[in-house]
């Protein structure tokens, strides 16, 4: 419930418990008084001050994601988060943060499977209102990743982080002891057929390893598995996945035109390294 989701954030002014009104309107309100108002899609925005400098994902390229995604070309990887997942989010109460939401598709995967209470954050009001449609029952947070989250020490369980910016100290404080994150990214190699003509940017070497490095200091054990799976789009799929990615921020709508309309498909495969780290447990 949305209710239990929301027992979890801390005021970022003031960083006392938020809890949830409903009546005359939904808002957020502290043991202070500082009010958040949900935006009418349900999703509420908690970045006060003046707007980070970071480009958010555009309509355009939230569009392009969910399209891609609801056609189930990434269930096999959905499956497997849910399935990494549950060793965290079985007990009643568990609590699930899914830092870079995006559409909110993969913490529905994780939703379908455990009635947790979940938290999804992403810095894109775009992306947002396509998460709170998805996962009602899920506090979704317009929040920068980079900031101190706005959630409390050791209050959840599971983390996952599925191609977003990962901030490794942060989520080191909120995991409970023994709490699992999930880390997914792509690997070298990745679409890499389609890369060349639709300007996605390639994915550098080495990246896992620093991956392990700066995790390290907050974790204690890893392990990691790579997921490959092959692929055949459509013109208009290629399209999408190439909008859906950093590459949308430089891409211009259209200038895939002549990609999107190709008839013919596209065989490519999808090379994905998936990593769980654990929180140390409790010391008495
Ligand atoms: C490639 S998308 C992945 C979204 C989702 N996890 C998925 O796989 O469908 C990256 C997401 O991270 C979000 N994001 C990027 N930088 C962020 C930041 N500093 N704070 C919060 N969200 C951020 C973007 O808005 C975008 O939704
Ligand atoms: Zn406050």
């Amino acid at each position: 419930m949305l209710s239990d989701a929301v027992a979890v954030l801390r005021c970022p002014v003031c960083h006392t418990a938020l809890s949830l009104k409903e009546d005359p309107r939904r808002i957020l309100v502290c043991d202070e008084g500082h009010v958040f108002d949900a935006a009418r899609q349900g999703y509420f925005n908690l970045l006060t001050g003046k707007g980070t400098a970071f480009e958010a994902d555009s309509a355009e390229m939230v569009a392009a994601r969910h399209r891609f995604l609801a056609a189930g070309h990434y269930d096999t990887l959905s499956a497997e988060i849910a399935r990494l997942a549950a060793v965290s989010l079985q007990s009643p109460g568990a609590v699930v943060l899914d830092a870079g939401t995006g559409t909110g598709h993969y913490l529905r995967a994780v939703l379908e499977k455990f009635p947790a209470s979940a938290v999804g954050l992403d810095i894109s009001k775009f992306a947002l209102r396509r998460a709170a449609r998805l996962n009602p029952e899920a506090a979704n947070i317009v929040w920068d990743i980079w900031r101190p989250l706005p959630m409390a020490e050791k209050s959840v369980d599971a983390v996952m982080v599925v191609f977003a910016p990962r901030n490794p100290a942060e989520f080191a404080r909120v995991l409970r002891p023994g709490g699992t994150l999930i880390v997914v990214t792509p690997r070298p190699g990745h679409l890499a057929e389609i890369a060349s003509r639709t300007g996605m940017l390639a994915i550098e070497e080495g990246k896992a390893e620093r991956l392990a490095d700066t995790m390290g200091k907050h974790f204690d054990s890893t392990t990691s598995a790579e997921m490959d799976f092959a692929l055949e789009l459509s013109g208009q799929e290629v399209a999408d996945l190439a909008f859906m990615g950093p590459a949308g921020h430089h891409l211009k709508p259209g200038q895939l035109a002549g990609v999107a309309e190709n008839s013919g498909t596209v065989a490519t495969t999808a090379k994905f390294q998936i990593s769980v780290f654990n929180a140390p447990p409790a010391t008495s």
